[in-house]
C-alpha cells in the first residue's frame, strides 16, 4: 500500500458529537483525545512518519471563556498523562501556533514535553494549537524581513524554497494526505501554504468516532489518486 508520509487531519465534529448525546461540549473534546489516542497508534502501525493534527485554531480563542479555557485545561492534562507513554513509543513531538496565548502552566508544559521527545525516531506527531494557515506566513515574512533588515537574507534570495525554510513546517515531508472530518467543506485556516499539492479528503464522520477503519478509508482514497503535481507522466501532446 502507498502510505502517505504526512498525514494532516482538521478535527472537526467534538461539539456535535456531544450535542447529538444531549452532553456538553467538553465530552465531545474528551472524547475525541481518545481517537487522537487510536489515530496516532494506528498512524505508527502503518510507518506514517508525519502527523499534524489541528487541535485549536487562531480562530477558537473568540468561542466562550469557558470553552476555551476547558479546552486548556484538557490540554494540559493530556499532555502531561500521555508524554511517557509517546516517549515509550518512540514519539517525537512538535508544537506549532502562537502558544503565547496559552496559560503559562501549559506553555511550560509543552516546553517540557517537546524537549523530552525531541530526540524520538519514530512518528512526528505534530500539534497545530492557536495555529492558523495565515498567521505562519505572516510570521516568516517577519523574520525574513528582520534578516533582511539586518543585512542578512537578500531580497533576490527569497523564493519558495528559501521562505518555506521560515514556516512551522521546515524540514518535514510535505503534506501528502489532508482529512477533515464532520462533513465540513473548508480548511478554516490550517496549513494553507503546506498543502498547496496536498490530497483532500472529507467525511462525514465526527472526530470522535473517527477511528483505524476510517483512517484506512481515507488512506484507501489517497493510494487510488494520481498525483501529477502538474506535469504529466506521457509526453505525447
Ligand atoms: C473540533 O470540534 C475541536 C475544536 C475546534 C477545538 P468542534 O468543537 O468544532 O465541534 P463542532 O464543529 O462544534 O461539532
Ligand atoms: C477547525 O474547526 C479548527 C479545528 C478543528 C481545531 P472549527 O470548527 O473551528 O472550524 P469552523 O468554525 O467550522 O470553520
Ligand atoms: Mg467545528
Amino acid at each position: 500500500m502507498n502510505t502517505p508520509k504526512h498525514i494532516a487531519i482538521i478535527m472537526d465534529g467534538n461539539g456535535r458529537w456531544a450535542k447529538k448525546r444531549f452532553l456538553p461540549r467538553i465530552k465531545g473534546h474528551q472524547k475525541g483525545v481518545q481517537a487522537v489516542r487510536n489515530i496516532v497508534k494506528h498512524c505508527g502501525k502503518l510507518g506514517v512518519k508525519t502527523l499534524t493534527l489541528f487541535a485549536f485554531s487562531s480562530e477558537n480563542k473568540n468561542r466562550s471563556n469557558e470553552e476555551v479555557s476547558l479546552l486548556f485545561k484538557l490540554f494540559l492534562s493530556v499532555l502531561k498523562q500521555e508524554v511517557k507513554k509517546l516517549n515509550k513509543h518512540n514519539v517525537r513531538l512538535k508544537i506549532i501556533g502562537e502558544l503565547s496565548l496559552f496559560p503559562k502552566e501549559v506553555q511550560k508544559t509543552a516546553i517540557e514535553a517537546q524537549a523530552l521527545l525531541s530526540k524520538n525516531t519514530g512518528l512526528t506527531l505534530i500539534i497545530a494549537a492557536n495555529y492558523g494557515g495565515q498567521w505562519d506566513i505572516a510570521q516568516a515574512a517577519q523574520k525574513i524581513a528582520s534578516l533582511s533588515a539586518e543585512g542578512k537574507i537578500n531580497a533576490e534570495d527569497i523564493n519558495v524554497d528559501t521562505f518555506s525554510k521560515y514556516l512551522s513546517l521546515a524540514d518535514e515531508h510535505r503534506v501528502d494526505l489532508l482529512i477533515r472530518t464532520s462533513g465540513e467543506l473548508r480548511i478554516s485556516n490550517f496549513l494553507l501554504w503546506d498543502i498547496a499539492y496536498s490530497e483532500l479528503y472529507f467525511t462525514d464522520t465526527l472526530w470522535p468516532d473517527f477511528n483505524s477503519i476510517e483512517l484506512d478509508k481515507a488512506i484507501n482514497s489517497f493510494t487510488d489518486r494520481d498525483r501529477r503535481f502538474g506535469a504529466r507522466k506521457d509526453k505525447a501532446c
